[in-house]
């Protein structure tokens, strides 16, 4: 008896992924390994990705085109939520594992399996986001981790998929392990893995080097609406337009790379470098605009959600309570979150140089240092009275 008799595979091409091929079936017992490609916006060739897993033993090969999705559902309501794990980095890997794995939980329906599979190791984050993922979604499938438990180094994995038939990859691979889709890319390992040094320029590709931006500003200015990017320099975009022409309008000027030593859910540190410059733009555009259209107490408020919001993305509790309970809140807080912002793009830097809302809570005769001012002076006495009683009171009592 196998471990399971059908399985869907999310699959990227990759060796290791593609080695599950026939490990599943082979040293698992499966006896069909149905693959998914899902199709978040990475740029790769999905035809030969498909037939890649056809040729190494798998029964069907699916592609999912999720690119849409990806930025509607997931990405969006994150920036909503101006969610930065840790303060720094916008998730854009993390985002992607809770839709594949709504992908793998729905073939398995769909094609009658009784598990599903990924290729991740048991270091890292993502393997945690698939399997709370497909539990959330499925409590009743399984969840095969052939990486986590193979125990091979690299070379071993290769040498494994040689004798399968796979041949080993023909480039000299690179050091460095990447995760790429719409979003940005990720990148760890090789001789990043010293925190120490800097990252060799070769490492990037969707932002330019400084010496390389323009000598001139570019500006943009972004609508939203209920806290939704809908239109670039007044144009209507759709979801998936809109993170790429800001991609390549903000890579174009050098913004959105992060070097960061971050905290894994499995308490390891790692030195991370992201380059997700749309994303990273419209987080802050959003994020000014809700102080031009949110109160006092629920702007504040809600930075405090932020912070666990990003932490729930990163620690794989997407389809959780606590992550549908904070959304209805962040939903609740975008109903007046429109306008447009005015963004200044130079030299890495993005710049919120103006703003403005139907929905503005911006009072010009309260805020006015000049003649026109309407705020009531006399007023703030007795309020500060109030406000600095409990000092007041103290301070007495301590000096007397
Ligand atoms: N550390 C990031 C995260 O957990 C990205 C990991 C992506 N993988 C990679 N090979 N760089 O979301």
């Amino acid at each position: 008896m196998g471990r399971a008799t059908k399985v869907v595979l999310a699959y990227s091409g990759g060796v290791d992924t593609t080695v599950c091929i026939p490990y599943l079936k082979q040293e698992w017992g499966v006896e069909e390994v149905i693959t998914l490609a899902a199709d978040l916006g990475q740029g790769d060739e999905l035809k030969p990705i498909q037939e890649k897993a056809l040729k190494y033993g798998a029964s069907k090969s699916l592609v999912a085109d999720a690119t849409a999705t990806f930025v509607k559902d997931y990405a969006f309501p994150a920036i909503q939520a101006n969610a930065l794990y840790e303060n720094r980095y916008p998730l854009c890997t993390a985002l992607a594992r809770p839709l594949i794995a709504k992908l793998l939980v729905a073939a398995a329906a769909e094609h009658g399996a009784d598990a599903v599979a990924h290729g991740c190791t048991g270091k890292g984050n993502d393997q945690v986001r698939f399997d709370v993922s497909i539990a959330a979604l499925n409590p009743n499938l399984k969840v095969l981790a052939p990486a986590r438990e193979w125990g091979m180094s690299r070379e071993e994995t290769i040498a494994y998929g040689e004798k399968c038939g796979i041949p080993s990859p023909v480039k000299k691979s690179s050091p460095y392990s990447i995760d790429r889709n719409l979003l940005g890319r990720s990148i760890e390992a090789g001789p990043l893995e010293d925190p120490w040094n800097e990252p060799p320029e070769e490492i990037y590709l969707l932002t330019k080097a400084i010496a390389d931006t323009p000598a001139e500003p570019a500006y943009v200015e972004i609508g939203f609406e209920r806290g939704i990017p809908t239109t670039l320099n007044g144009k209507p975009l759709s979801p998936v337009e809109m993170i790429s022409q800001l991609n390549h309008l903000a890579g174009t000027h050098g913004i959105g790379r992060i070097d960061m030593l971050e905290n894994r859910l499995v308490g390891i540190k790692s030195r991370e470098i992201y380059e997700t410059p749309g994303l990273i733009v419209l987080i802050q555009a959003h994020r000014d605009l809700e102080s031009l259209t949110l109160t006092k107490d629920v702007t504040q408020y809600k930075r405090g959600i932020e912070e666990t919001y990003g932490q729930l993305i990163y620690n794989g509790l997407w389809y959780s309570p606590l992550k549908s309970a904070i959304d209805a809140f962040i939903q609740q807080t975008q109903e007046r979150v429109s306008g447009i912002v005015r963004v200044k793009l130079f030299k890495g830097n993005a710049t919120i140089v103006g703003r403005k809302s139907a929905q503005s809570l911006y009072a010009p005769d309260l805020a006015t240092y000049g003649a026109e001012d309407a705020f009531d002076h006399k007023a703030a006495e007795g309020f500060i009275y109030v406000w600095g009683l409990p000092t007041r009171i103290w301070s007495e009592k301590i000096k007397g």
